[in-house]
């Protein structure tokens, strides 16, 4: 498999490009990051040193962004730091819930949360990234959205309550009401667990617009509409919707059938980079057969018999579930719609998006591939008048 050199920092240890060997960048390193560390091959996900598996158990959401952004687990000080630096944020300023309350009651969450980012950075970023921004945005995801969930089912948006935590605010800003315990703890794994991920597409995007010394609203808009798209995170939906249609296990083995042989692509399995199973994926099995035990059922007879389908129809490709799975089922259980899927997805990412904005700034140097040529050459000109 064909590398290329680290793209960030300034050494330049080797002028000539390296073509790749198959489309979309695979096996492409593209920057250096001691963020996480992705194995594919053995089906591991570390978070700066940590096991996944580790920290999906017995972690909040904001350990891990302070694990993100800093480099280190938070002692409790440090915690309590992030924590109240973190509720202190959790205000909408005037001119973006202007704008939030000018969108159609139509539009997805996830195109609304991108807009509020936008307006945003708009009204209140200048300069370069700070950590001290990172925080102020982390803090607003939740915020923003759950305003405009409210505002498109005809309610008020409501006020952050500052005692509550990342997750057990925003089921609070969503619903009015004390969020179940359950709920909090299941939404804070999903929250860890998909904080980060190597150099997945929007976490490249955001560090390409910060390699232009652009601002963090505009990486993070960007990383956002890369989010979106179903092989990346819009897929949690189209797992439930595949559940939908298939409805029974009786059904299941000759759906699963015509839609792999018609060429259709069975949402929540496969992985560029994941040759086995993905280790988010075990964890949220896990966490959905607790949540739901009767729409489990159908879930995993589901997965085995794609798992089993892909090997027959597919073979050799190494396809296997993905996080996207079993997280349509975590983030139903704990009382999310469909349409807030991906955009809790963001939520999540947005910790690892501005981790790795900050370490790209901190050592930049613009990110600026070639291309393969394959147009035409030496044409002979012709004036407008004459063609
Ligand atoms: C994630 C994904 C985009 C990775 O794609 P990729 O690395 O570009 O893999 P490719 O599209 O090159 O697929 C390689 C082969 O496996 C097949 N394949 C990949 N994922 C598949 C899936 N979910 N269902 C059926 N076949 C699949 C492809 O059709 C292709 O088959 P071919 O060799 O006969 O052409 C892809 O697996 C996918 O679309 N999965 C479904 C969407 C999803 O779950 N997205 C969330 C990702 S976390």
């Amino acid at each position: 498999m064909s590398t290329t050199i680290p793209n960030t920092g300034n050494t330049a240890q080797n002028t000539t490009p390296t073509k790749p060997n198959k489309g979309g960048l695979e096996g492409i390193v593209a920057a250096s990051t001691a963020i996480s560390k992705v194995d594919g091959t053995a089906g591991r996900l570390i978070y700066r040193g940590y096991d996944i598996h580790d920290l999906a158990r017995s972690t909040s959401f904001e350990e891990v962004a302070h694990l993100l952004w800093f480099g280190h687990l938070p002692n409790k000080q440090e915690l309590a730091s992030l924590r109240s630096k973190l509720a202190a944020e959790r205000s909408i300023p005037d001119g973006v819930m202007q704008t939030i309350r000018a969108l159609p009651h139509t539009t997805e969450p996830m195109d609304a949360l991108r807009t509020a980012v936008s307006a945003w950075g708009a009204n209140v970023i200048t300069g370069k990234p700070t950590i001290e921004q990172t925080i102020a945005l982390t803090a607003r995801f939740p915020v923003f959205l759950a305003a405009f969930q409210r505002l498109r089912h005809g309610q008020e948006p409501l006020e952050s309550r500052p005692e509550l935590g990342h997750a057990a605010n925003y089921l609070y800003l969503l619903r009015g009401e004390e969020p179940k315990e359950e709920h909090v703890k299941g939404l804070n794994s999903y929250l860890v667990l998909l904080s980060d991920h190597g150099m997945n597409a929007s976490t490249f995007t955001s560090r390409i617009v910060a390699s232009t010394e652009s601002d963090i609203a505009s990486s993070i808009v960007a990383a956002l509409g890369a989010l979106k798209g179903p092989l990346h995170g819009g897929a949690p939906s189209k797992v439930q919707d595949m559940l939908m249609e298939i409805g029974t296990v009786e059904n299941a083995e000759s759906w699963l059938r015509e839609a792999i042989s018609g060429g259709k692509k069975l949402m929540g399995f496969g992985h560029r980079v994941y040759k086995t199973t993905d280790p988010r994926a075990e964890e949220l099995r896990e966490m959905a057969r607790v949540a739901d035990p009767t729409g489990f059922v159908l879930a995993r007879r589901v997965e085995e018999l794609a798992l089993s389908l892909l090997d027959e129809l597919k073979p050799g490709r190494r396809l296997y579930t993905n996080v996207e799975y079993y997280s349509a089922a975590l983030m139903n259980s704990v009382g999310l719609s469909g349409d807030l899927f991906t955009p809790t997805f963001a939520v999540s990412r947005c910790a690892g998006w501005t981790a790795h904005v900050l370490e790209q700034v901190s050592n930049n140097r613009l990110i600026r591939p070639e291309a393969e040529y394959t147009g035409p050459m030496d044409l002979h000109f012709v004036p407008l008048n004459e063609r």
